[in-house]
């Protein structure tokens, strides 16, 4: 299965939100392979709105950016993973490198995050990945080693396989046109499959592992082919139906 994940980040109100998702629908449902599997990460403000258009598409499903790992409380600004579920979410991301770097979430508390959420009853997107100074210094493996080993520390030990996915993105390739080459997206899966087989055991042999960081139509079908990449993670090339769909077939 290949999971192809839009995240919008802060953009669209749910006027926006609710043609995009229609588009997506008209442009990619009919012809969607059977083996991929579309997930959309509105902003909180549109997630009814989207979860409400893709009702009753088995291929198409809705996640949160975002939630606090607590069941309910005095958090000031915050929404609980059964508030993203009671919208239609079935799916949540943590560790997004946006979360990590300009908010300020630790290693820490992206895996407090993984590991609630899937005790909420989520599936969770783990997202890892260097920033351009630890690839220099050669720190890759060390960096996404450190990142899975805090990020997955509370998995239970009979969690299933298809209710995680991990999503590779180097934070230099996040919003900035620049892609990972083939050798390097290679790689760092290859790693990462390596590592949460050691870590998770066998199970983790069909964990998805997306790769994020500008992919466009005209990248995405050579970044699908490589070795361990099941999926992307799309930013800004998933605002239009038009070029989320061409790269969900390509
Ligand atoms: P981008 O973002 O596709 O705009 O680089 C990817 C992401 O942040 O998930």
């Amino acid at each position: 299965m290949k999971l192809m994940a839009a995240n919008w980040k802060m953009y669209k109100t749910r006027g926006e939100a609710e043609v995009t998702a229609r588009d997506m629908l008209r442009l990619i449902g009919p012809d969607l392979p059977k083996d991929r599997q579309v997930l959309v990460f509105p902003p909180f403000t549109a997630i009814e709105t989207v979860a409400r258009v893709f009702e009753g598409q088995s291929s198409f499903a809705v996640g949160g950016q975002n939630f606090w790992p607590r069941e309910e409380g005095a958090f000031t600004g915050e929404v609980s993973a059964r508030m993203l579920a009671d919208l239609g979410c079935s799916w949540a991301l943590a560790g997004h490198s946006e979360r990590r770097w300009v908010m300020g979430e630790s290693d820490e508390l992206v895996g407090e995050k993984i590991a609630f959420g899937l005790a909420a009853g989520l599936r969770m997107v783990l997202c890892i990945g260097e920033k351009i100074e630890e690839r220099r210094a050669g720190k890759v493996e060390e960096v996404l080693d450190r990142q899975l080993e805090k990020g997955l520390v509370g998995l239970p030990q009979d969690f299933s396989a298809e209710t995680l996915a991990i999503a590779y993105e180097p934070v230099w390739a996040i919003g900035t046109g620049e892609v990972a080459g083939p050798a390097e997206i290679a790689h760092a899966h290859t790693h990462t499959r390596e590592k949460i087989v050691r870590l998770l055991g066998e199970k983790a042999v069909s964990t998805p592992i997306l790769y994020g960081g500008s992919v466009k139509p005209g990248n995405a079908s050579e970044i699908l082919s490589l070795d361990n990449v099941n999926g992307v993670l799309v930013g800004g090339a998933s605002l239009t139906g038009e070029s989320f769909s061409r790269i969900t077939l390509a």
